[in-house]
């Protein structure tokens, strides 16, 4: 790769990992990229770095346009090592270079590497850095999605290096939108963003709005969002803040997912006279299978759909393993605004759908209950109530947050 100039004398200077296909648990399909920007001025500013093993990419790419020893500033917006684990190796090419950093990146930091010869300055929101023609401008966004995280927006090109937030999963030769849509389109881009948003940032829901707002609230004005993921928002930014909005208030599609697991069939016999009686409703249905699925796509089509019916069968009087390491991921997303049920089968003593409702209520979902559960195999009679419990719930989620429309 080489450098690509994203605004007048602002590159990005990031990665491709065309291969990754977990990414700390979360499936990967497409690969990833690790994005940073070197932004050329009178003072050289690398903001974020890459990954450790995408290091010398990063480091090759930068050369193309000045030697990495010129390189006067360091801003790390967040320490996660997809971004930072490649710092020490910067830090070899240019010892002298200030580094800017939140108080809560500066402590974590501190546990990677031996800073003790770094020059560390912390930043808060408000503070500024001016390197030359530009001004950046730093914006803490605590627990989206660590702690440490912060934005970086550089004044004079209305450009915001959003870090994690805005971006996703994607390798890809396109860096911008635009070309992104032209060799693809634009739903399977919004596909990627949702994916990302539902498995990382899905808890953070409210903390994203406060922060939206609270930069519209600045008067930042946005030409241009520099994920550190995937594509370069440049055509429709505002696009892009408008489906973080809403996916923040929780707004989704009026649709239905079906997430199962079964172990003699029952289960899944079971989701077929479900899904008519939702399609009968008129209401779109994805219908996922656990062990056929990674959990990460099972959240992401959750996530997407209004509702969603959980089924599993019982074993051992208790929920189907997979099912209960689905709801395990989902609680700890704490999701909210969605509405959900449940349905399984059991040999004799029966307990999943009881599990299952009880973890829907800790989770403050609102239910549809009580579900519909068989012994052994579905009868004809089943099939029936399978059928209205599918009907019921599509009533129901059609009745859901009808302001989501
Ligand atoms: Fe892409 Fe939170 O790291």
């Amino acid at each position: 790769m080489k450098a690509i100039e994203i605004k007048p004398d602002i590159f990005w200077v990031g990665a491709i990992d065309w291969a990754v296909r977990d990414f700390h648990g979360y499936v990967t399909p497409n690969g990833t990229t690790y994005n940073n920007y070197l932004i050329l001025d009178e003072e050289p500013t690398l903001v974020d770095t890459v990954k450790s093993n995408f290091a010398e990419v990063a480091v090759g790419n930068i050369r193309t346009l000045i030697a990495p020893s010129e390189i006067k500033n360091i801003i790390i917006n967040h320490i996660e090592n997809d971004h930072m684990s490649a710092l020490g190796r910067f830090m070899e090419l240019t010892p002298d270079a200030s580094i800017y950093v939140t108080e809560r990146g500066k402590k974590g930091m501190e546990r990677y590497f031996d800073t003790s010869r770094w020059n560390i300055k912390t930043v808060k929101t408000g503070e500024e850095l001016k390197t030359g023609k530009y001004t950046l401008l730093f914006i803490e966004t605590p627990m989206i999605h660590w702690p440490d995280s912060m934005m970086t927006y550089v004044k004079e090109a209305k450009l915001l290096i959003s870090q994690d937030a805005f971006g996703q999963h994607y390798a890809t030769t396109a860096r911008f939108d635009d070309e992104f849509i032209e060799c693809a389109s634009h739903a399977e881009l919004e596909d990627a963003a949702i994916d990302y948003y539902a498995n990382i940032l899905m808890p953070f829901g409210k903390l994203i709005r406060s922060k939206i707002e609270q930069i519209q609230d600045m008067g930042i004005e946005i030409e241009m969002i520099a994920p550190d993921h995937g594509i370069i928002w440049r055509k429709e930014p505002e696009r892009a803040v408008q489906m973080y909005l809403d996916m923040a208030k929780g707004k989704t599609a009026l649709r239905i997912a079906v997430i199962y697991d079964t172990m003699w069939q029952s289960t899944e016999m079971m989701t077929l006279p479900i899904m008519q009686g939702i399609r009968d409703e008129g209401i779109d249905c994805k219908v996922i299978k656990l062990r056929a699925t990674p959990m990460s796509v099972a959240i992401k089509e959750f996530w997407k759909s209004r509702g969603c019916l959980v089924g599993s069968p019982t074993l051992n009087n208790e929920v189907f393993p997979s099912v209960a390491e689905f709801i395990t991921h989902l609680r700890g997303l704490r999701p909210k605004d969605r509405i959900v049920g449940a349905f399984g089968s059991y040999g004799w003593g029966g307990g999943a759908i009881k599990w299952l409702y009880n973890e829907f209520q800790n989770m403050k979902l609102e239910t549809v209950e009580p579900g519909v559960q068989v012994i052994y195999r579905p009868s004809s009679e089943d099939e029936e109530k399978c059928y209205e419990f599918g009907r019921e719930f599509a009533m129901r989620v059609r009745e859901y947050h009808k302001d989501y429309e």
